[in-house]
């Protein structure tokens, strides 16, 4: 998607140099746009640790580049091996909440498997990095293209008038590599003409959409305000949001959505208001090993300093020297501890339905399964 005019994606190696994965330091935006090289396992650890990159894909696009990066860089000898599972252990442990990683690693470790010299892993983990940030891609374009649809029935609906559409955390082509997973049926019935309008949830403690989703959003020139996270239940009273579409960190075999805290309460009120709520996420998103997301899914605690302070960038009439620099303020008294849980559970009876890259199934096993039989686990 584009960043000022000009193509991006959110990780790509750097041109002329396989050795460096190129990141955008999402710790900076909007105000500034800084491109990070990443060369060894333990830096992309710490990218993800620290959320340089976040959003379940990108983590799993992230963590499968990490591993390239293991097997160049690990010590060639009788420790090759070794090397990698405690890179994939170091991996994994970054977040727990989003299945992409664990997923991406598994699938890394795999491919490696099947080959027994060192060049041979080495151009087989680069090679299904690749194809695991490809197929995002193109997971997330197909995401968008089955989400369209949904879109313009409601544009039909209402004879053309805008479409209002809420949105929680950054779910945007920032999340994964192109497109986006929320955004990307936002971007496709943009580009169909459909008019179009999205309520950018703040999104706290982090402020994933007053960020991230609101800059790409802006320059991809998409109509949207952004409200503070309790704003979306009175709107939905009032008429104001016609459907709701947020991402996911993992999502059960049988429907239950784990994504950023406050996402539940969202359900709740579109339920009551006969808002539809859509998740909309890759397969790669879904944990087929279980199916109650309110039992099995780990759910991330973070450093409550996320939730004390607030950034952005120092704005003030006068002279100070911190004017156009990002500052951190502390919000309660210095005293008052903090809890930061930093995802939530949806269950599946208040999700309308799964958009996915094989297109729209309802939030139920059966349905799931009719979509992906290929993937159900026999237990
Ligand atoms: O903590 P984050 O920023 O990694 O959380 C991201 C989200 O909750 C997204 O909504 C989710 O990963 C889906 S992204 C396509």
């Amino acid at each position: 998607m584009k960043v000022n005019g000009k193509a991006y994606r959110s990780i790509w190696e750097k041109p002329g140099d396989e050795g460096i994965i190129q990141i955008i330091d999402q710790r900076w935006l909007p105000h500034k746009f800084i491109i990070e090289g990443l060369r060894t396992v333990d830096e992309v650890s710490a990218a993800i640790r620290d959320m340089h990159v976040r959003g379940a894909p990108l983590i799993g696009v992230a963590a499968a580049y990490g591993m390239y990066l293991a097997a160049i860089t690990a010590p060639k000898g009788s420790r090759f091996d070794t090397y990698l599972i405690e890179s994939a252990e170091k991996l994994i442990s970054t977040r727990p909440t989003a299945v992409n990683l664990a997923w991406a690693v598994g699938r890394q470790m795999a491919n490696m498997n099947k080959f027994y010299s060192v060049s041979e892993k080495i151009v087989s983990a680069l090679t299904t990095a690749r194809h695991i940030a490809d197929d995002d891609a193109g997971q997330c374009r197909k995401i968008g293209e089955h989400g369209a649809k949904l879109i313009r029935e409601i544009s039909e609906r209402k004879s053309g008038e805008t479409v209002n559409i809420l949105t929680h955390c950054n779910a945007g082509w920032l999340a994964t590599v192109d497109w986006g997973t929320a955004t990307a049926p936002i971007y496709m019935a943009r580009n169909q003409g459909i008019d179009l309008h999205v309520w950018v949830d703040e999104t706290r403690p982090r402020n994933q959409g007053a960020k991230l989703t609101a800059w790409e959003l802006g320059h991809e020139g998409i109509n949207h305000t952004v409200i503070t996270d309790n704003a979306g239940g009175h709107l939905m009273q009032h008429g104001l949001v016609d459907m709701a579409i947020v991402g996911s960190d993992r999502t059960t075999a049988a429907g239950d959505v784990a994504n950023k805290i406050g996402t539940y309460l969202k359900a709740l009120a579109a339920l009551d208001n006969n808002v539809p709520f859509y998740a909309a996420l890759p397969s790669t998103t879904i944990d087929w090993s279980i199916e109650d997301g309110l039992k099995d899914i780990p759910i991330e605690q973070r450093n409550a300093d996320e939730v004390r302070f607030v950034d952005g960038l120092y704005k003030h009439q006068g002279n100070c020297q911190c004017e156009n620099e990002i500052t951190e303020v502390l919000v309660p008294p210095e005293g008052s501890p903090a809890a930061n849980y930093a995802f939530d559970v949806t269950p599946s009876r208040l999700v309308t339905g799964l958009i996915t890259e094989r297109g729209i199934c309802l939030a139920n096993k059966e349905s799931i399964a009719e979509l992906f039989p290929d993937k159900i686990i026999d237990k």
